[in-house]
């Protein structure tokens, strides 16, 4: 989720990109850098931090080239460093690039480059888009920036300029954002609206795979095959505010539409071409794998119930005993683990005061530590034997969407690992449940894209002068529940509980009256029968039922007074979609009753208290 800017003109252009980049400040980033053409050379720096500290260097060069690109990264691929950061160049130094995302298949790329002789001086995977360029340039830089794109997988934006062709920047995009600004003899490319917005509001957006060459007269668009290309201008009306919230109201309607893009991310590079999951940095060889007897998940709030679905997975599929603990309880306790116990610490922000000393109990117990995080560089990835980054992009709404999902894909592609690495699924098995994997982004997209918040909002706004809701789950389903019961709390204020749907009759059930409205999460499952028959006990003491079902589940209709369908998956991989409707829920609910969502009262972000 880095960002990025490029300008081309005639004003000289430092001073223009650094302010591109203080606008794109809100998404989050380590480091950060510039490139400017300037008299037959690229002007480059590069900083580690925050923008303040690239601003201080910033009279390194001169303010007098008119083409230039920067960068602010947000690390996936090698750790913040200086010469992690973008700006990239190849090794003539004529081609420098900024890129957005992730191309899934650097490894064999870079091996091929260097095998040919060019060299890296970094550990990211952009680096490799420099020397692709490098090798494929025969005098147009079009050609070359089609030449690289046709070589890389995976999701990605990049920008390159050419010291042999000054006044030009080339923009590709696939599966993630670029836009255009149109200005007055100076245009813009960038990764997002609010890089430009000071200086113009007319806009193209490119689609995939479509080349956009600019330079100070204009903006062109290309195929892959060089045919012209027409896109509309458009005119944005927004604000500043609006604009870093992409035009959604909020940053967690913002955020809860970005999960397709945080989950295809997730998943990036990590499943391989046969099937089996990839995973670097775990800090597990395969005899500590095997010797591992115990698992114990330890987290707070959002991030343990990420850790109650890694227990389904890993209990299922890895057949490990997992307990999964509060942090703050766990942190107090006596408990019997040693050095055959893996402590999996889950946490997004990697800083939360509890989690961290439950990291240090296990660890002084003799557990090996692996922590499972959002954010490179955090205290936990500090104090981890292992870690496993959910790479979501920085969240900035309090109530935690995007996180929990790449969390709880984090967890299911630790679980097949282990599952096949201790000989618990074949490579066949695993491979059944990656194929299904990866078409979650693209099924998460389909169904936002066809108007999942306005169809949820409409249900929300009957329910939202409701003084009470109770959440119900079965199995998978009962991790969702609690989390779909956080939400309302956290957003809406409303009093909310989540229960094991079959433990209703020992004592919750009390609570119902006529029209007391109950959540329930019934995704197909084997067990959908029986928490059915649960259902229809609540049903009975008059409550109104609002389910979230899997499309094509008709016969629901019968008992909900609301249904909420998601897409259908294999039950292990429904929680990724399932409680999708359940923020929305909690979000409209909020909504209706005027509360601001991004900040709710009494909540911080990162809890680095006790
Ligand atoms: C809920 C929420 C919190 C966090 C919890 C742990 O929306 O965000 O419950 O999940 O404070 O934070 P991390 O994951 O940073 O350890």
């Amino acid at each position: 989720m880095c960002g990025i800017v490029g300008y081309v003109g005639r004003r000289p252009c430092r001073d223009i990109l650094f302010d591109g980049l203080r606008k794109l400040e809100y998404r989050g980033y380590d480091s950060a850098g510039i490139s400017v053409v300037q008299d037959g050379r690229f002007s480059l720096l590069h900083s580690v931090g925050n923008l303040d500290n690239l601003e201080g260097i910033l009279d390194q060069i001169e303010n007098g080239g008119t083409t230039g690109i920067a960068h602010t990264r947000w690390a996936t691929h090698g750790r913040p460093s200086s010469e992690n950061a973008h700006p990239h160049t190849d090794c003539s130094g004529r081609f420098a690039i900024v890129l957005n995302g992730i191309v899934e298949n650097y490894v064999p790329l870079r091996a091929e480059l260097q095998a040919e002789g060019h060299e890296f001086t970094s550990q990211t995977d952009a680096e490799v888009v420099a020397h692709l360029i490098e090798r494929a340039y025969q005098g147009s830089l079009h050609e070359a920036v089609v030449e690289a794109y046709r070589q890389m997988e995976g999701h990605f934006t990049y920008c390159v300029i050419a010291v042999d062709e000054p006044d030009v920047i080339v923009g590709i995009r696939k599966e993630t954002p670029l836009v255009v600004g149109l200005g007055d003899g100076e245009n813009y490319l960038a990764s997002a609206i609010p890089a430009f917005l000071s200086q113009t509001r007319s806009v193209i957006f490119p689609e995939d795979a479509e080349v956009v060459v600019i330079t100070s007269e204009g903006a062109e668009l290309f195929d892959l095959d060089g045919l012209p290309v027409r896109r509309d201008t458009q005119t944005v009306d927004w604000d500043d505010e609006a604009a870093e919230k992409a035009g959604y109201e909020t940053f967690m309607l913002k955020e809860i539409h970005e999960q397709p893009t945080s989950l295809a991310e997730t998943l990036a590079g990590r499943i391989a071409h046969d099937g089996s999951v990839v995973l670097e940095d775990l800090g597990l060889t395969p005899e500590l794998i095997r010797e591992i007897e115990q698992v114990v998940i330890v987290a707070c709030g959002t991030s343990y119930h990420a850790g109650l679905l890694g227990k389904y997975a890993l209990e299922r599929w890895a057949r490990l005993p997992v307990e999964v603990e509060v942090a703050s309880e766990f942190r107090y306790r006596e408990p019997v683990i040693g050095d055959d116990c893996l402590c999996i610490a889950i946490s997004q922000s990697g800083e939360t005061a509890d989690t961290l000393a439950a990291m240090r109990l296990a660890r002084q117990a003799g557990a090996g530590v692996l922590a499972v995080t959002n954010i490179v560089g955090s205290q936990a990835t500090r104090e981890a034997d292992g870690v496993l980054f959910t790479r979501a992009g920085l969240e900035i709404g309090v109530a935690a969407t995007k996180t929990f999902l790449t969390q709880e894909l984090a967890m299911l592609l630790l679980a097949l690992y282990l599952a096949e690495a201790r000989g618990h699924l074949s490579p066949t098995e695993v491979r059944a449940f990656t194929d299904q994997l990866r078409t979650i982004p693209g099924l998460l997209r389909d169904y936002l894209e066809a108007g999942a918040a306005a169809t949820v909002n409409e249900v929300a706004s009957v329910y939202a002068p409701s003084r009470f809701f109770l959440c119900l789950g079965r199995n998978l389903g009962l991790p969702v529940a609690l989390e779909g019961a956080l939400k309302l709390k956290e957003i809406s204020y409303i009093p909310t509980d989540a229960y094991a749907a079959g433990e209703m009759k020992h004592g919750p059930i009390a609570l119902l009256e006529e029209g007391s409205p109950v959540l329930v999460v019934a995704t197909d499952s084997f067990i959908y029968d029986k928490l059915m028959s649960n259902v229809q006990e609540v049903k009975a003491r008059g409550a109104r039922v609002i389910a979230v079902a899997s499309q094509g589940n008709k016969g629901i209709e019968e008992i909900a007074d609301d249904v909420l369908y998601v897409p259908k998956v294999h039950e292990m991989l429904s929680p990724l979609l399932s409680v999708v409707p359940l923020q929305l829920f909690a979000y409209y609910v909020a909504k209706n009753r005027g509360e601001k969502v991004d900040q709710p009262r009494n909540l911080a972000k990162t809890v680095t208290v006790e």
